[in-house]
């Protein structure tokens, strides 16, 4: 990479980094141009080594520049993280999107227009507060019986976001799934967030890796306790009580529980804090079973966590919209979307089974008793998975690699298959091509 030779001027770090920044200012230093190495710009300004690497550090801390080890320290520029849904232009079938399946979502404007609904005015409780009261009553137990608030936040990523930003700062790790959901890797890097790994089997988390990390110094974790995204895993009992007994030897860890399939999901909840967690949260999305568009999230967290999740939404967007919390309450509490929600779990669980079991019948191994919750099947694989997607675009099907879900360098050779609108059909077709993909990737 191209040192570029620039104008920085300043006799100490703090000025040494404000020239750097009205440079970047200016646009006489763009995104990803290399700084003059420590050394170099040290003799050019007469000035300590240390105070080059000290202004160095500030800028990497202010998330103004990136050190990059050996590529030295470099212009940041603005993230562009990958998301769920991209588009395939219809050529492909898609089994990419991690989307809910359209025909199992509720009629959101019906439920907008039912019930009564006066419009707030600003100093309006941010809370709905019957949705409120129906949250306390469904997650008391979750809880576990200890104290707790419900808030509404937009959506799970956005109460992760503010969460995480309450209390920790630049530079600081947290401990997320490995393979792990794609906003959470995203919202981690644009707010200069360390992601620490933590393993994934089909039970979740594994203990020993999670403990690896709060070693490590991570000070917030980031779990799914069901439907993991992308490899469909479940946390059971035991796993939870494992992962109670780690996060219990850090009880200064934040914790935030991403519950995001809850109502739709085929498997009990499981609940990995423990008593000794001090800040924690439990984060309930309506995302995937009222619709991604209502932007919303039940939250229900200890007091000084709810606080903090309630001031950063108060200072900026101050709540989510009640309008959004009414229509959420209608189809909530509404029996019909009750059966629907049942009839969606019992699909999703189909679906992902079908595939399963396709597979399986092909000689495609998934882990012994593999029965993947969510929107999404995980196909480990001894091969190159991009090789594979791309044979199997050729044969029409859109499919992740699993290395898009990588928290570390190195990602899994896998396949996400996203079954949320699966066919038996495209489930034999796609086992099929799949298997010949495999046997003979030349062919392809
Ligand atoms: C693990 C996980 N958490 C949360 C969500 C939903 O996030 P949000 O509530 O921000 O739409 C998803 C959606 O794909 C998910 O896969």
């Amino acid at each position: 990479m191209e040192v570029v030779r620039v104008p920085i001027s300043g006799a100490t770090a703090t000025e040494i980094a404000s020239s750097v920044r009205d440079l970047i200012a200016s646009g006489e230093l763009t995104p990803r141009t290399r700084l003059p190495p420590v050394r170099t710009l040290a003799v050019e300004l007469g000035v300590n080594r240390n105070t080059v690497a000290a202004a160095y550090r500030q800028l990497a801390a202010a998330g103004v520049a990136e050190a990059r080890g050996r590529g030295g320290t470099v212009v940041a520029s603005v993230p562009q993280p990958a998301s769920e849904g991209a588009g395939f232009g219809g050529r492909l079938i898609d089994l990419a999107s991690g989307n809910p399946d359209p025909l199992l979502l509720p009629d959101m404007l019906a439920a907008a227009n039912r019930g009564a609904y006066r419009q707030p005015l600003y100093g309006a409780p941010p809370v709905d507060p019957e949705l409120a009261a129906w949250a306390a009553d469904r997650y008391a137990a979750d809880v576990a019986g200890r104290p707790f608030r419900v808030l509404v936040a937009h959506g799970a990523v956005d109460a992760t976001e503010r969460l995480l930003n309450a209390y920790l700062t630049r530079g600081d790790a947290v401990a997320v799934e490995d393979p792990c959901f794609l906003a959470s890797i995203g919202t981690l890097r644009v707010n200069g967030l360390r992601a620490t790994p933590v393993v994934v089997d089909h039970s979740g988390m594994r203990p020993e890796s999670l403990r690896a990390a709060l070693e490590g110094g991570a000070r917030a974790v980031v779990c799914t306790s069901r439907a993991h995204n992308p490899t469909g895993a479940s946390l059971t009992a035991e796993r939870a009580a494992e992962l109670r007994a780690v996060l219990a030897r850090h009880p200064q860890v934040v914790v935030i529980e991403d519950d995001h399939f809850s109502a739709v999901s085929a498997v009990p909840y499981q609940r990995i804090i423990p008593p000794e967690t001090a800040r924690w949260a439990l984060v309930r999305s309506v995302s995937k079973f009222l619709g991604p568009d209502l932007r919303l999230a039940l939250v229900a967290a200890d007091e000084e966590t709810a606080r903090h999740l309630d001031s950063r939404l108060r200072a900026g967007t101050m709540w989510v919209s009640r309008l959004l919390q009414h229509t959420a309450r209608q189809l909530l509490l509404d029996p019909q979307v009750h059966e629907l929600h049942a009839r969606a779990r019992t699909a999703y669980a189909e679906r992902s089974r079908l595939l399963v079991t396709a597979l399986n019948a092909r000689g495609i191994a998934t882990p012994p008793a593999y029965r993947p919750d969510g929107l999404n099947v995980w196909i480990d694989l001894d091969t190159d998975a991009r090789a594979v997607t791309d044979a199997l675009a050729r044969r029409g099907w859109a499919v992740r690699p699993g290395d898009l879900f990588a928290v570390g360098s190195s990602g899994r050779q896998a396949l996400r298959v996203t079954t949320a609108t699966l066919t038996e059909q495209h489930a034999l077709e796609f086992a099929d091509d799949l298997a010949a993909v495999l046997t003979n990737p030349q062919a392809a």
